[in-house]
């Protein structure tokens, strides 16, 4: 459980006003993120926030159960543009908004986590880079993502682009991550780490830094080509440096039910993948890929979309899948 606020944020969540409830006193919390320099500009976001909340989860049924533990998820394919930074980010507020609180660490030179998100992330803004390089602590790069309470932001700087060599010659090159994340502790129910598209010392030291790997899948011909080089990597973190990682979760993405390709690539990855193939399915939907354009998720930007009601179902059925896990691991 959190015992402390970030900097400059309340230490016990409290409720807000408007939010529907959940059931059991733990899930329907609110974390106040009201600070006086932001006040006048967070109406607006917040409003959007909860307007999200009533429109993906109008009778207040749905909660997403906080786990025991933090759990550190990667979110990895060394493909790129196959939906990693928009599935890291859209979980992330979908999670955020119903109740836990979450920590996105943007692990890509490109900072497309930090602009989805809106948090700054220009030349000289303290970002992941000096946790891995100088050490600072996370507490001290962690940003509050405006509009969403309980969620926050270790932004990715240009600067970063640089660390996948300056590793190289760095003490306990693949655990840095590992150590700055364990430094924080107790503070998040999730670390969703937004990996860059390759399989270099960046994404080695998410897979040492986590538990769980999520891996999104796009729907398309070449779906499953260089998946064996990704899941060969994860097996020589797990022998070598991290003996608890496993890929837990695989997610689709961009599907178009149009093409008759979607559904056989569906098929092949349920069939190989089996049960950590998650049920819910994101759609290719055009709202999702306009959100980032206003600094928003699409959970916010059009709460009604396929796009959001996909990665809400989606994040719905990781909460549960970790309570049933967390409960047979203590049965
Ligand atoms: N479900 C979707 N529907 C439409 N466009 C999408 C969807 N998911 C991602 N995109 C778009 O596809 C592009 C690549 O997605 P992104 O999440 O950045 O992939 P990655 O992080 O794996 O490189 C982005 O322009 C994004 O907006
Ligand atoms: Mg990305």
């Amino acid at each position: 459980m959190p015992q402390q606020a970030m900097p400059g944020r309340p230490a016990e969540p409290t409720k807000a006003p408007n939010l529907p409830t959940g059931q059991d006193g733990v899930d329907d919390t609110y974390v106040s993120r009201e600070t006086p320099t932001r006040e006048e500009d967070d109406p607006p976001l917040a409003m959007e926030a909860m307007r999200a909340v009533q429109i993906l989860n109008p009778s207040g049924e749905v909660t997403m159960p906080r786990p025991e533990r933090t759990r550190v998820m990667c979110v990895a394919n060394q493909k790129g543009g196959v939906g990693k930074t928009t599935t890291t980010v859209n979980l992330a507020v979908a999670l955020a908004l119903h109740g836990n609180r979450v920590l996105v660490v943007d692990l890509d030179p490109q900072g497309n986590a930090s602009t989805g998100l809106n948090v700054p992330h220009h030349t000289g803004v303290p970002d992941v880079y000096d946790c891995l390089i100088n050490g600072l602590p996370l507490e001290d790069v962690a940003q509050p993502v405006e509009g969403i309470p309980s969620l926050w932001c270790v932004p990715a700087t240009i600067d970063l682009a640089g660390a996948e060599i300056e590793l190289v010659s760095v003490v306990a090159r693949e655990s840095r991550l590992a150590r700055a994340i364990t430094g924080y502790p107790g503070h998040f129910d999730y670390v969703l780490i937004d990996c860059p598209p390759s399989l270099g010392l960046l994404t080695v030291n998410a897979l040492v830094a986590a538990e769980e790997v999520l891996i999104p899948i796009q729907c398309e011909y070449y779906a499953l080509e260089g998946l064996n080089q990704l899941i060969n990597n994860i097996n020589l973190v797990r022998q070598h440096l991290n003996p608890r990682l496993e890929v837990s979760t695989i997610l689709l993405t961009m599907y178009d039910r149009r093409t008759r390709l979607a559904d056989a690539v569906e098929q092949d990855v349920r069939n190989h993948f089996g049960h950590k193939v998650l049920q819910a399915v994101i759609p290719r939907n055009v709202r999702v890929s306009e959100a980032p354009s206003y600094g928003q998720s699409v959970m916010t930007y059009d709460p009604g979309s396929r796009g959001a009601t996909s990665y809400f179902e989606a994040a719905q059925e990781i909460a549960e899948r970790g309570i049933k896990a967390e409960a047979s691991r203590n049965a």
